[in-house]
């Protein structure tokens, strides 16, 4: 809860600031039947972005995300890693969603998630779990985000080194 001060400082705040701003909206918006709407927006579109972010996928695939709080604007978001994810299977790195998803038509993908067996921390389980209808939403969505940022590193097997930032997991307990 925010102290006493900073709650009526946020008060006073909004009141001098809503006004204005309404009085901006209703000359933006002139009251002719039509003028203001574009197409319907697509409603898997929303849809595939509240998936990715209750989904967790920005921790891992978005850098700097979890450092920012989460609190990073979109066109950032899913651009892939280069720090490795190391353990007994050797150093994975969570891919660039954004180049991934361009390369796929919409029905590959939904295949594709559904079937896809990766190497951890990948959870793909949870991508294998979704409905066809929840794939479709993630794929809308990243796909308009648009292309961005570089092909994350390649995976290396174990006991190769490599020569980016690694958060390593403990090896397996012995039998
Ligand atoms: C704990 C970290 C983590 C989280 C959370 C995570 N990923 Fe990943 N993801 C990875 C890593 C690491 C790889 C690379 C795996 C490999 O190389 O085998 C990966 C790979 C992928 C790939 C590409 C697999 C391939 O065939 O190359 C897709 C697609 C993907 N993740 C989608 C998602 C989606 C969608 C979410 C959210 C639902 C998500 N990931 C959440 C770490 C994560």
């Amino acid at each position: 809860m925010a102290p006493p001060a900073a709650r009526s400082l946020g008060r006073a705040l909004r009141q001098f600031v809503a006004p204005p701003a309404l009085t901006l909206t209703a000359l933006a918006c002139p009251a002719v039947p039509g003028a203001t709407t574009s197409a319907t927006p697509d409603p898997l579109v929303e849809r595939g972005r509240y998936l990715i972010v209750v989904g967790g996928c920005n921790e891992c695939h978005t850098p700097g995300y979890v450092e920012a709080g989460g609190r990073l604007a979109e066109a950032d978001w899913l651009t892939g890693t280069d720090i490795g994810w190391q353990g007994p299977w050797g150093t994975t790195y969570p891919a660039n969603l954004r180049r991934f998803i361009a390369a796929l038509s919409e029905d590959e993908w939904v295949h594709y998630a559904r079937h896809v067996v990766t190497r951890p921390p990948m959870g793909w389980f949870v991508l294998n779990a979704l409905s066809e209808s929840d794939a479709r939403a993630i794929y809308r969505f990243v796909q308009g985000l648009g292309v961005a940022g570089e092909p994350a590193p390649p995976y290396a097997m174990p006991g190769v080194a490599v020569d980016t930032p690694v958060i390593r997991f403990p090896d397996a307990p012995a039998e």
